[in-house]
């Protein structure tokens, strides 16, 4: 399996910071990893003709439908028009802000598929479930509404992000990720069979060039979904080199 360093710009950047990504991609020639970045919409067509072949470009999210009377929204088809080749989808942050449903994201999930984009469906608990125990029960059921019967481990990439660490600079234990990551596994393995095994499972909350060392040592980490950390590419290229290093 080829890991993956995905970098989430959310609201964030204008042309001038397209310079960062001509800078990732002197600093990664050649990357031992697979490097996604997934600007707002606006920059997706500008910043995939900068890309070049090393480095993938994706959305931040999408309409479920084809095409239609939507306004302001996006679908698949226009993301990959654009350049990119995969999308995020069920962002906690569209969760909470646009009360997105697992139903509402699996839609999406399917029409990424049927566009040819590679999903970043996005799973985690709040602080608040975590306190009472719930973290597995909410992400088995994010998992099992989230994801199509149609996904693959080539068009599904899983990304866990406890809603407690993103933008906080609060990380689980590295035995906290273990778990979740352990348990997201058993999930897909016993919904996917075999082919769950080459499912990326990325980690993402408050992931920065100190830390991503030890959290790419944890079992089933397999990359990282980066948010305030990819906007520089001096931070997102040291968690670049750190996944090119992991040994587990
Ligand atoms: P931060 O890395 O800024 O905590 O954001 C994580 C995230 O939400 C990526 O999708």
């Amino acid at each position: 399996m080829r890991k993956l360093a995905a970098g989430n710009w959310k609201m964030n950047g204008v042309a001038a910071n397209l310079a960062e990504v001509a800078a990732i991609r002197a600093a990664h020639p050649a990357p031992g990893v697979d490097i996604l970045l997934c600007p707002p919409a606006t920059l997706l067509s500008r910043m995939s003709d900068k890309a070049g072949a090393a480095i993938f470009t994706g959305g931040q999210d999408c309409h479920a439908a084809a095409s239609g009377a939507h306004t302001g929204d996006i679908s698949a088809a226009m993301l990959a028009d654009a350049g990119a080749s995969h999308v995020i989808l069920g962002h906690s942050e569209r969760r909470a802000d646009h009360g997105e449903t697992d139903a509402q994201v699996c839609d999406k999930t399917q029409a990424a598929l049927a566009a040819g984009l590679t999903a970043v469906v996005c799973v985690g608990e709040t602080e608040a479930q975590r306190d009472i125990g719930e973290t597995l029960d909410v992400v088995g059921q994010q998992l099992a509404g989230s994801i199509p019967d149609t996904a693959t481990s080539a068009t599904l990439v899983v990304a866990y992000e406890p809603v407690w660490a993103i933008g906080t600079g609060r990380v689980p234990t590295l035995d906290q990720i273990a778990e979740v990551h352990d348990f997201i596994r058993a999930e897909l393995t016993a919904r996917f069979g075999d082919d769950a095994a080459e499912i990326r499972l990325l980690y993402g909350g408050s992931v920065k060039p100190g830390n991503a060392a030890e959290i790419f040592a944890t079992p089933n980490v397999d990359g990282a979904l980066v948010g305030g950390a990819s906007l520089k590419a001096t931070d997102f290229s040291g968690i670049i080199t750190a996944l090119e290093n992991a040994r587990r």
